[in-house]
C-alpha cells in the first residue's frame, strides 16, 4: 500500500497540466486502478479479515484522493502565479488617456454670449419653437406683405393645437403646450418671437421694468440648403426695456458682447438698417483683419411695438438686437453650416478657445 502512495506522489510530482492530473486520477483511482482491483478482491477475503482490509483500503483511497486534490489546487495556484508574472504591467506608467468630449461649437458660442450678458445683468429666457404668427410677426409689426412672411421663408403648420400662452412655461423641446385653438402656427423664423412673449407676459406693468433678457435658440427658415444656408440654425437675441434707454446704450451693449466674443482687437462699425420692429434700426459689422462682415441686426424697439404690449412709448424705450450664433460658431470652428449640423465629430473638437 505504501508503494502505491509513493508511486502516486512521484507521478504527481512531475504532473504539469490538468490533463496530467486527470490521467493520474484515472490510473490510480479509476475503474482499472490497483485500488479498485483490491476492493474487488476484498469480496473473496474471509469475513473476519474483510472489515480490516476494507478500512485499510478506504484509508489509502482517501489519502490518494486528498493528494490529488492538493495537487489540483497547487496547479491552479501555479497557473495564476505564472499568468501574473507574465502579464505584469507597470502601474507607474502614465495611462493611455481617453478622448474627452467637447461642447458643440454653437453651445460654446451661446455660453460665451450668455456669460458676457450676465455681467450686464441680463438673464436667459427661452420660448417655444412652434409659435403663433402673432408673436413671430403681427405684434412685431411685421405686416402681411413683408418678405419675411412670404411662404418661401416660413414653415407653416396647419393644425388646431397652439403653443402655450405668453408667460406660460414652454413645453420641453418647444412642443405645443396647448393654449387657445388656432387655425395655423409656424416654426419661429427668429428668436425675436420670444421678445413678444416676454413683453406680453408683463401685461404692460411698468413696475416690472426694466426687462433685461437674452434668448438663445433654434430658428427655422424655409430655404434651399447650401453651404451657407440651412433650414435650421441658431440665433441669440437681446432685449432691454425700461425708462430712458438710449441708442448709445444699444451701441455700447453690442460693442460689449462683440468684444466678449471676438476679443478687444475686433473692429466694429454701425450702419443703418431696416427692421419693422425697431426705429431706428441698425446693423453692426465686424472686421477681424479680412474684411467687413455684417453680424448683428438691432435697433430701438419701435413705439408701435411698445404700444402693442401695453407700454407707453413716452415713458418707456427699449433696445433689441439679434445675431446668428451658428454663423459665429462656423467662424470659430472652421466648419461650414452643413458640417456644423452634421455628424462629423472632428468639427466638434475644433473650436478655438
Ligand atoms: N430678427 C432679426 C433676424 O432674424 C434679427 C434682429 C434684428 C433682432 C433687429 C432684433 C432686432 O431684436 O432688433 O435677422
Amino acid at each position: 500500500m505504501n508503494d502505491l502512495i509513493k508511486s502516486l506522489k512521484d507521478a504527481l510530482s512531475v504532473a504539469k497540466t490538468a490533463q496530467d492530473l486527470d490521467n493520474i486520477k484515472s490510473k490510480y483511482l479509476g475503474k482499472k486502478s490497483e485500488i479498485k482491483a483490491k476492493f474487488d478482491e476484498m469480496k473473496n477475503a474471509a469475513a473476519a479479515a474483510r472489515q480490516k482490509l476494507g478500512a485499510e483500503l478506504n484509508a489509502v483511497r482517501e489519502q490518494m484522493e486528498s493528494l490529488l486534490d492538493n495537487a489540483k489546487a497547487q496547479l491552479a495556484r501555479h497557473v495564476i502565479e505564472e499568468k501574473l508574472a507574465n502579464d505584469a504591467f507597470d502601474m507607474t506608467l502614465p495611462g493611455a488617456g481617453q478622448p474627452t468630449g467637447a461642447l458643440h461649437p454653437v453651445t460654446e458660442v451661446e455660453q460665451r454670449c450668455i456669460n458676457a450678458m450676465r455681467r450686464l445683468g441680463f438673464s436667459v429666457v427661452t420660448g417655444p419653437e412652434i409659435e403663433l404668427p402673432e408673436y413671430n410677426f403681427d405684434l412685431l409689426d411685421i405686416p402681411e406683405h413683408h418678405p419675411a412672411r412670404d411662404m418661401q421663408d416660413t414653415f407653416w403648420i396647419k393644425d388646431t393645437v397652439s403653443p402655450p400662452p405668453a408667460g406660460g412655461p414652454a413645453a420641453p423641446g418647444g412642443a405645443p403646450g396647448g393654449g387657445k385653438k388656432c387655425e395655423a402656427f409656424l416654426l419661429r423664423t427668429h428668436t425675436t418671437s420670444v421678445q413678444s412673449r416676454f413683453m406680453m407676459s408683463l401685461k404692460g406693468d411698468e413696475s416690472k421694468l426694466p426687462i433685461r433678457i437674452v434668448v438663445p435658440g433654434r430658428v427655422y427658415r424655409n430655404e434651399a440648403v447650401d453651404a451657407t444656408h440651412l433650414a435650421i440654425f441658431h440665433q441669440f437675441e437681446g432685449l432691454m426695456v425700461g425708462p430712458g434707454i438710449k441708442l448709445s446704450e444699444l451701441k455700447g451693449t453690442i460693442e460689449f458682447i462683440l468684444r466678449a466674443i471676438f476679443g478687444d482687437e475686433v473692429k466694429i462699425r454701425f450702419k443703418p438698417k431696416y427692421y419693422p420692429y425697431t426705429e431706428p434700426s441698425i446693423g453692426a459689422d465686424i472686421n477681424l483683419g479680412d474684411g467687413w462682415l455684417t453680424i448683428v441686426g438691432a435697433g430701438m424697439v419701435s413705439p408701435t411695438v411698445l404700444k402693442n404690449f401695453g407700454f407707453n412709448p413716452e415713458r418707456v424705450s427699449g433696445l433689441a438686437f439679434g445675431f446668428g450664433t451658428s454663423r459665429l460658431a462656423g467662424m470659430f470652428s472652421g466648419a461650414n453650416m452643413r458640417e456644423l449640423y452634421g455628424m462629423d465629430m472632428r468639427v466638434f473638437k475644433n473650436i478655438k478657445a
